[in-house]
């Protein structure tokens, strides 16, 4: 369905838990977070219905998020039955990596299309450091067996950290000349964590692009927010995402379900709509109470207002 500004809404990001095997610096507290109870989460029986449900409404699209998605038990099940799920054409999963050697076959059996691979750092010691303990090398074996799998295309995305890991700006860009893979530069958004890193540490995206001196886009692609480059002569290319010099609101087309149960209009505002309760309360008006929530979509963040408010969610409990 479209919402009040006429966006078609027809992807819907589900982050199935807000744990995670890693702490990386700028999302999860030091001292990691609380499990919580059994009744306060989504079931995967609860999800399927809420996407059932959803379909009418024009969704056609699904990403799992987390948290770290591959971390919640029963995973690949629950891929099986969203695959079949009638109206459902894609199903994607936003995760760091780790344990995808592993599970990336098992996922492209169940119905899974493709994986965005988080990763801030090419460099073994800073890669521990920044995750608060990951082993860089899994990852790559993990990106490597995505390629082996065809689950074309491969996608990463890197948060630019103001001297931080700039200075691995062309490394990560060398890596789209042999490998084809599209590697994206995300924006460093206030959120949670981050709220008071994203002011001192923020780099634009617009000063990345000029160091590596890309200057002329590549045309269509509906439906992601990065605008693409290609380096001559490379197999892969290289994203900007740039929410926050460059927002991408007006051609929002996404919907967020977190892992307790609540429907998020926007990432960056603190509507939220208890639909878990709903659908313990009210199965049968499911369908009209996901599309308030639709309808609810704010226009756009207003993360660069003086005064803006931030999400009291962290980025692990939103799936980013
Ligand atoms: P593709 O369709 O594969 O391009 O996926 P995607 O970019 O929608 O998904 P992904 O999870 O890889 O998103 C990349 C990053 O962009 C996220 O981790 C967020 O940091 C940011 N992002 C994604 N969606 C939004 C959004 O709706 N608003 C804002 N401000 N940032 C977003
Ligand atoms: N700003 C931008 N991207 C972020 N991510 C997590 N926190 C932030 C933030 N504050 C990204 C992660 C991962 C995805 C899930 O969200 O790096 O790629
Ligand atoms: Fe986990 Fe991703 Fe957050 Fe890092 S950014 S702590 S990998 S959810």
């Amino acid at each position: 369905m479209a919402d009040q500004y006429q966006r078609k809404i027809n992807y819907m990001r589900i982050s199935i838990t807000d744990l995670c095997n890693m702490r990386c610096l700028y999302c999860m507290p030091e001292e990691g977070i609380q499990k919580k109870s059994h009744k306060n989460m989504m079931s995967y029986e609860e999800m399927i219905t809420l996407v059932k449900a959803s379909v009418p409404l024009g969704i056609n699209k699904l990403r799992i998020t987390g948290g770290e998605p591959l971390v919640r038990r029963g995973v690949v099940d629950l891929i099986y039955s969203l695959a079949a799920i009638e109206g459902i054409n894609e199903i994607t999963m936003t995760t760091n990596g780790s344990l995808l050697e592993e599970m990336a076959e098992p996922l492209k059996k169940a119905g899974l299309t493709r994986f965005n691979i988080s990763i801030d750092s090419l460099k073994e010691e800073r890669y521990k450091e920044i995750t608060r303990g990951g082993e860089l090398k899994k990852v790559m074996n993990g990106i490597d067996k995505v390629i082996d799998l065809g689950m074309m295309p491969v996608k990463l995305n890197t948060v630019m950290i103001g001297g931080y890991n700039e200075d691995e700006l062309d490394d990560f860009a060398n890596l789209t000349y042999d490998h084809p893979i599209d590697v994206r530069f995300i924006e460093l958004m206030p959120v949670g964590q981050a709220s008071h890193w994203a002011k001192t540490r923020f780099i634009s995206n617009e000063t990345l692009r000029n160091r590596l001196g890309l200057l002329h886009p590549l045309k269509g692609n509906s439906g992601s927010p990065a605008k693409y480059y290609q380096l001559a002569g490379a197999k892969g290319k290289i994203g900007f995402i740039n929410p926050i010099s460059d927002h991408f609101c007006g051609e929002c087309n996404r919907i967020r379900l977190t892992s307790d149960g609540k429907l998020k209009p926007c990432l960056h505002s603190n509507v939220e709509f208890d639909v878990l309760m709903a659908l313990r309360k009210d199965p049968q008006n499911i369908e009209n109470f996901i599309r308030s929530a639709i309808d609810a979509k704010p226009e756009r963040h207003h993360l660069n207002q003086e005064n803006a408010i931030y999400s009291e969610r962290n980025m692990f409990q939103i799936g980013g």
